[in-house]
């Protein structure tokens, strides 16, 4: 069972008594809209898009059916052209998402090991790691996983499971490779940045409270900490608040690289007006993520 109190142990207090969604906001001479994609969902986490069909997966939390007070959490899509919503039920316990851009694959990791799943026939098959519950997984050119409770990072290719040697000296909570094959991840510390095959950490933050690590669509790596969405700059060795949010949970993108964020109960789509802010990063200010 994975505990919230550890996922959010380094959780500042949380703002209370925050406001719905501005519906159609002018900010810095930019119009935004927030399109709620699905609300009354416990904690959607671990978002993660197939750009190939515009489908986002993500995970939250369900009450165990068996054992009172106990935390199960289960996989579930938007299919975002139909906003077609489901979960993926013969993955136990699904938590984390990621998808192979290049083949559609979709992963999840769930209590008992990493599934592939089909979109289309909609089954979920053990691919691997079997027995051992999944912390987080990422998929580029090989799938990384870390596992819970001990955070260490493997990858799994061909059904074999081995420590990724880059990583193999900490604790990995997040990770995400951009573009440059620049690895980001998080640990107790902060979060950090490493070129791909060496072991030179670069430190960027500490003192945060992350909740997601990714790129967009480009492959430019972002953070989601629990008050906003930061583009992570990489000349500067430091974070750039793209926008506020009120104990967001998850970030990813769509396939025309707008945000898709969620606070504690719900999933929006963030569009900027594109004929004001294509001269990007804009900046928006004060997205509500509607809470309660
Ligand atoms: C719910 O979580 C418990 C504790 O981790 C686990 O033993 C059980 O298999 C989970 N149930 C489901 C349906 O995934
Ligand atoms: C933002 O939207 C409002 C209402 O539709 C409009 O009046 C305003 O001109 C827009 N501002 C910009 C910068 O596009
Ligand atoms: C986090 O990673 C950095 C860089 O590898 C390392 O120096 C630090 O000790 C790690 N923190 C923990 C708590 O493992
Ligand atoms: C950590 O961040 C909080 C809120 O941003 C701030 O109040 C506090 O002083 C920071 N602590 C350290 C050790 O930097």
């Amino acid at each position: 069972m994975k505990m919230w109190e550890l996922l959010l142990s380094c959780l500042l207090l949380s703002q209370a008594g925050a406001k719905p969604v501005d519906e159609n906001k002018e900010v810095n001479d930019c119009n935004y809209t927030a399109e709620l994609l699905k609300e009354k969902l416990d904690r959607p986490y671990l978002l993660s898009t197939d750009y190939n069909t515009n489908t986002i997966y993500f995970s939250y939390t369900v009450p165990s059916k068996t054992d009172e007070g106990v935390e199960n959490f289960t996989s579930a899509y938007i299919y975002l052209n139909t906003k077609e919503y489901g979960t993926i039920n013969n993955v136990q316990d699904g938590f984390a998402q990621s998808v192979d851009q290049k083949s559609g694959d979709v992963y999840i990791g769930g209590s008992d090991g990493i599934y592939k799943y089909d979109h289309n026939t909609k089954n979920a098959e053990l691919l691997g790691a079997k027995d051992t519950d999944i912390w987080m997984i990422y998929f580029k050119e090989v799938l990384y996983y870390s596992v819970f409770p001990s955070q260490f990072l493997y990858t799994l290719v061909d059904g074999t499971s081995t420590r990724f040697s880059d990583l193999e000296d900490t604790k990995v909570d997040h990770m995400v490779i951009d573009n440059e094959n620049d690895i980001f991840f998080t640990n107790e510390t902060g979060l950090f940045s490493q070129k791909k095959g060496t072991k030179n950490a670069v430190f960027f933050a500490n003192n945060i409270s992350v909740r997601a690590l990714t790129t967009d669509m480009n492959g430019k790596p972002y953070i989601c900490l629990n008050n906003g969405v930061y583009s992570i700059n990489k000349k500067e060795i430091k974070l750039d608040l793209v926008f506020e949010t009120v104990d967001a949970f998850g970030l990813t993108f769509d396939s025309e690289n707008n945000f898709v964020c969620s606070d504690d109960t719900s999933i929006y789509r963030i569009k900027a007006d594109k004929h004001k802010c294509n001269d990007g990063p804009f900046l928006l200010q004060s997205v509500n993520l509607g809470t309660n």
